[in-house]
């Protein structure tokens, strides 16, 4: 049953704050710089440069198929992504192909161009790097390892209520949003841009991961406090909002 404090939540998903909001009032009305379009590595952090794909690694080009072959896809083979196919993944779903003034015209598009994502991966089987936390640093179309995680499939499947996909991939996806990003100029709205913009991000993963002969699913149900703690963010500023698991496909 939809009772009356659900219905009320159905305000989030309109656009009655455009109404509402007085743009005047914005950080970017008021000059407050734009936040930065990525976070810095830390000191000491290197950078590992991810290798230029072709068309090689391609199964599938024709935009026909790749949209009517696509589905969520929960069992993946035991083998390990290519630094190639996962250096494709992350430039379909972030790349940077322009950068301008204080901001980046990517692969996926943004409201007002304000990409508040941040790309964290869970690194099982890729070939060339070992199992841990990384980073997609989007300008330098870069990885940074983050850390370490004792036993971080079964963390991972905890992190995802038990689903044992979320933990036994060959890498998962893990983007966490910085709202302040969108905030700086939507203010009221931004919670609503925010979540339209990560459709457009999971759904270039799943057509990407089809053209590789990968497969992949959306997550939108995890336990956020332990999926926060994983990747010591503080929850408020910086907080996980999606995730997909990915590895090559069982079955056609
Ligand atoms: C926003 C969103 C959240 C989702 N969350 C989950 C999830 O937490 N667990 C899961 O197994 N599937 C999840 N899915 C996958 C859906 O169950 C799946 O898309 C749906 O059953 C339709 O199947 P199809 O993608 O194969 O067409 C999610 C999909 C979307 C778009």
């Amino acid at each position: 049953m939809v009772t009356k404090d659900i219905r009320e939540l159905r305000e989030f998903l309109t656009a009655n704050s455009w109404l509402e909001m007085d743009l005047t009032l914005s950080d970017e009305s008021k000059n407050f710089p734009r936040p930065p379009v990525q976070k810095a590595p830390l000191p000491g952090q290197e950078l590992i440069h991810l290798p230029e794909f072709n068309r090689d690694i391609l199964q599938k080009e024709d935009i026909i198929s790749l949209i009517q072959s696509r589905r969520s896809r929960r069992l993946y083979s035991s083998c390990a992504l290519s630094l190639p196919e996962l250096s494709f993944l992350l430039w379909a779903t972030q790349g940077v192909r322009k950068i301008t003034k204080n901001c980046t015209v990517r692969n996926v598009a943004s409201a007002g161009n304000s990409h508040t994502f941040e790309t964290y991966l869970a690194v099982f089987h890729v070939e060339e790097l070992k199992e841990g936390i990384y980073r997609y640093l989007p300008l330098e179309h870069a990885l940074i390892f983050e850390f370490s995680v004792p036993d971080l499939s079964e963390k991972m499947i905890e992190i995802g209520r038990n689903y044992h996909y979320v933990g036994q991939s060959a890498v998962t996806f893990i983007w966490t949003t910085i709202p302040y990003r969108m905030e700086w100029r939507y203010m009221e709205s931004s919670a609503r841009l925010i979540a339209i913009d990560a459709g457009h991000v999971c759904q270039n993963l799943y057509l990407a991961c089809e053209a590789i002969g990968c497969g992949t699913c959306a997550i939108g149900a995890f336990i956020q406090t332990k999926a926060d703690e994983l990747l010591r963010l503080d929850g408020k500023e910086e907080f996980v909002f999606y995730m997909a698991p990915v590895g090559k496909q069982l079955e056609k």
